[in-house]
């Protein structure tokens, strides 16, 4: 995932990653500059690294799920250097099952600049337009992958969403996530059912009931030492990565057992508690481990939980009086 060497000096890609973080702060729908050469060396050493490994991590929670069943024709929208099609690729699983990776991106800087990363690729073809005639030809097995590019594309073009299969990540902030969440509804009306991070094909509870909440994941990262010397230089930590994610189907998800809840929050101790946002159904609602009643559990962002029935519901929180167990 990682480059085992930096392309170039620790203070030049700090200095690039700064330059590129700044511009899209500055230009927040602004289409990223593959021609700029700081922009070519903050990809390839930080941003492409880490969203990859955002990919694989969200690939794993669809492989949970069999999200990736009878999925051969993968199109990366929005590709950049491929970064999406790089954690398809190397994902042990799907590198046996994947037929074909369409490349498309609306700048052929990408594709050119990083045209020596390719080679790993599975029969892989580039473009910069996307003709939807040749990519949906396989529509039954073809799955539409939008990773950091939804919040970029400024119109996505009339039958995007007809593939079997979408994988979506943006970025894991309030206004992208609540887009997406908007999104979320606009599958599920269109026939879409979601697979993760879902458990259920109701109204989001984060997006129904508040104002600012937005559903992500937290995940670790390991990186080489190389790395957290660039970390060091920056404003941005990145000891754990999030990403918001969509992954749909037009074929009907997995039914996840009632009990089961997914944690949407990060722990929070309280005054005699412990309490984690949980997503069950439409309700937002917390897990809670009253202290005089119970060793508090904390569990990572995103984990299912299977939840004892037995446990008292006050205002919004579920007070377990059994321990959770993870899925
Ligand atoms: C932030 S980059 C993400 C790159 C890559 N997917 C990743 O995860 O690292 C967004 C990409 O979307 C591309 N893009 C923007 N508008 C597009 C459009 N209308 N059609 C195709 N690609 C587009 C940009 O050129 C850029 O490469």
């Amino acid at each position: 995932m990682f480059p085992a060497q930096p392309s170039h000096s620790i203070q030049v890609i700090a200095d690039s990653v700064l330059q590129l973080s700044n511009y899209y702060i500055q230009n927040p729908n602004g289409e990223t500059p593959w021609r700029e050469n700081f922009c070519q060396i903050a990809y390839r050493n930080y941003y492409f690294p880490l969203n990859q490994l955002r990919c694989a991590k969200v690939i794993e929670r669809g492989q949970g799920v069999n999200f990736f069943e009878d999925l051969t024709y993968f199109v990366d929208w929005g590709s950049g250097p491929g970064t999406a099609s790089f954690a398809l690729a190397e994902n042990k699983k799907l590198k046996s099952q994947i037929k074909k990776q369409f490349l498309v991106d609306i700048s052929s800087g990408p594709h050119k600049s990083f045209a020596d990363l390719h080679s790993n690729l599975i029969s892989p073809s580039f473009s910069t337009t996307l003709d939807f005639k040749s990519y949906l030809d396989q529509k039954s097995s073809t799955c539409f992958v939008f990773s950091y590019s939804m919040t970029e594309i400024a119109r996505l073009p009339a039958g995007w969403d007809q593939a079997e299969a979408l994988m979506i990540l943006e970025p894991a902030t309030s206004q992208d996530g609540r887009k997406l969440l908007q999104l979320r509804q606009e599958l599920i009306e269109k026939g879409y059912s979601m697979w993760a991070p879902c458990l259920h094909q109701l109204a989001c509870p984060l997006l129904k009931n508040s104002n600012h909440d937005w559903c992500h994941d937290r995940f670790i990262v390991d990186a080489p030492a190389w790395f957290w010397q660039v970390d060091q230089l920056l404003p941005m930590k990145n000891k754990t990565i999030t990403t918001s994610y969509l992954l749909a189907r037009k074929k009907l998800a997995f039914a996840y057992p009632t009990n089961n809840g997914r944690l949407t929050g990060d722990s929070r101790e309280e005054k005699g508690k412990t309490r984690q946002l949980v997503c069950r159904n439409e309700e937002r609602e917390f897990l809670t481990w009253m202290h005089k009643s119970i060793t508090p559990q904390t569990f990572p962002r995103g984990e299912i939980v299977e939840i004892s029935d037995d446990f008292e519901f006050k205002s919004n929180e579920l007070r377990v009086k059994y321990p959770c167990r993870t899925r």
